[in-house]
């Protein structure tokens, strides 16, 4: 490869390019970088990006051309010619190219490389993004890696749809492609179990003639089949997700949709009865839409309890119990979500009022209510708020409270009021798009001592610890990202920031 090469046209679909990637971005595919001239121009170079999928940083590769987009373009692997020291074969059978038959799956973009070179590398995403932001003094430690680094996820929702053979499929999408599903024979970041029972429903389908919703045609049922589960309890809730309609197709016609819905439930008990594993919940949830309206979730339970529990265990040994919805949000790996209230606890250092931005189900604001006088948390999702309350009393916990709304109007309402002047800590935990400018505004203007902030986007993460270095947070210790995804390019980070006199 020479070092600026002269192309007759800018990089087009089916184009093949010698490649060496320099690193991951933060979507988990191979970057490199090309300067060429384009066309008889040869004065002028160009810089074209290429981001390759399934490409491991230090590897040399013939890729092929798929898009562009401007300056940037997305490629494939065609050829491997000097793989990276760190590649591994992977454990599941629908990893591999996107054109080859149920394989290029979405769920996992890193199980080609070794776990500690996944570790190495999500560093350096954490890092490359805080650079970027212009967050050039934080250093950013070793991510705290998983135990399991299989079969940790506590929920998966797997789609119904057709594969590229137009077959009913129930699994997940490949990788940056929204049409086909993938027929799933097997998924390791689930339980033994859910991997096995996926074919089974699918087949049950396939047999019985039930058809998958195509939201581009507004035709067919079956939307969605979701699976949680406790790695500290053991409980199990299902889900199948369909559309609205009062009756659905099968082979032997028109049916109630409540006949296709119960069979599904049926079909999930026998199995597990088979298998000797527990299933203690299954709903059946209806995507009601009408012009006009907003879309309505509405649930029934077909068998067993109304929510499933999750546990997670604190530094000194206490156990919290949550009791979860499937509406609600809890966070996917447990194990991990142990570690990380850890990390968030070892940054709260003296602080006695701590206040819960973006509390979810309030997950981290109930790890962190026993370590100290109170906790005041703030989410907008009301029912989540609800589920927060629930699992405070549950547990016992009679110094955490919860208020629904937006960050922005809560913080500067009179519901707030009594807390105002006394948060002596702030733990953030936004969503991926971080704090929006307003948010920063009265979190600033809430002047607490110190701010935890938990990311699960290094991007907006460094966008914001320099919004807030500007307004006199600076960071006090390094970043420590937490792996709550192995297998996967996601990596979630912990900061604590402290405001300067
Ligand atoms: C990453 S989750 C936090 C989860 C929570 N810390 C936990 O551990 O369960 C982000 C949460 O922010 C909430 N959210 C998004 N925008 C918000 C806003 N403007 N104001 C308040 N909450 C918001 C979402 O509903 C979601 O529950």
């Amino acid at each position: 490869m020479s070092d600026v090469l002269a192309l007759p046209h800018a990089p087009r679909w089916d184009d093949v390019f010698e490649l060496e990637i320099a690193r991951l971005d933060g979507k988990g595919l191979g970057v490199a970088d090309v300067r060429a001239t384009v066309g008889p121009d040869t004065t002028k170079t160009r810089r074209f990006r290429f981001l390759v999928r399934q490409a491991l940083p230090g590897e040399r590769v013939v890729a092929r051309v798929v898009s562009r987009h401007r300056d940037e373009v997305e490629a494939v692997v065609q050829t491997l010619l000097a793989p990276s020291p760190d590649r591994v074969a992977p454990r599941c059978a629908h990893v591999g190219p996107r054109d080859e038959p149920e394989k290029g799956c979405g769920g996992c973009t890193l199980q080609t490389l070794d776990y500690p070179a996944q570790l190495a590398v999500k560093r350096e995403i954490v890092r490359f993004a805080l650079a970027k932001a212009g967050v050039v003094d934080v250093p950013v430690n070793e991510p705290r890696g998983a135990g399991e680094v299989f079969r940790y996820r506590s929920k998966m929702e797997f789609s119904f749809g057709t594969n590229r053979e137009r077959k009913l499929s129930l699994g997940l999408y490949p990788a940056g492609w929204h049409r086909d599903v993938l027929r799933l024979s097997e998924c390791h970041l689930v339980s033994a179990f859910t991997s096995r029972l996926l074919p089974v429903v699918r087949d049950l389908c396939e047999a019985e003639g039930y058809e998958p919703y195509f939201a581009r045609k507004d035709t067919g049922f079956l939307r969605l089949f979701t699976v949680r589960e406790s790695p500290r309890t053991g409980e199990r809730l299902v889900e199948l997700t369909t559309t609205g309609a009062e009756t659905a197709m099968s082979a032997a016609g028109e049916v109630p949709a409540g006949d296709v819905a119960r069979r599904v439930a049926d079909a999930v008990l026998a199995f597990a009865a088979a298998e000797g594993a527990r299933v203690d919940s299954i709903y059946w949830t209806r995507q009601v839409t009408a012009r006009g309206a907003r879309t309505q979730l509405v649930s029934e339970v077909l068998a067993g309890a109304p929510v499933y529990h999750e546990e997670l265990h604190l530094p000194g040994g206490r156990a919290l119990r949550f009791g979860v919805h499937p509406r609600a949000f809890f966070q996917p790996n447990p194990r991990q979500a142990e570690v990380l209230a850890a990390e968030v606890l070892a940054r709260l250092g003296d602080a006695r009022v701590v206040c819960d931005l973006y509390c979810g189900t309030g997950t981290l604001g109930l790890c962190v209510a026993p370590f100290v006088d109170e906790v005041v948390g703030v989410e907008l999702v009301a029912d989540a708020v609800e589920n927060a309350q629930a699992n405070a009393a549950a547990n016992g916990i009679e110094n955490a409270t919860f208020l629904a709304g937006d960050v922005a109007d809560v913080l500067r309402s009179d519901a707030f009021g009594s807390w105002a002047g006394r948060v002596d800590a702030a733990l953030v935990d936004p969503p991926r798009a971080g704090l929006m400018p307003k948010a920063v505004e009265h979190l600033v203007a809430l002047a607490p001592a110190r701010v935890v902030y938990v990311s699960c986007n290094p991007e907006s993460l460094g966008r914001d610890m320099a919004l807030l270095a500007a307004a006199g947070f600076v960071a006090d210790g390094p970043v420590q990202p937490v792996d709550l995804f192995p297998q996967t390019h996601h990596i979630e980070s912990v900061v604590l920031l402290r405001r300067r006199a």
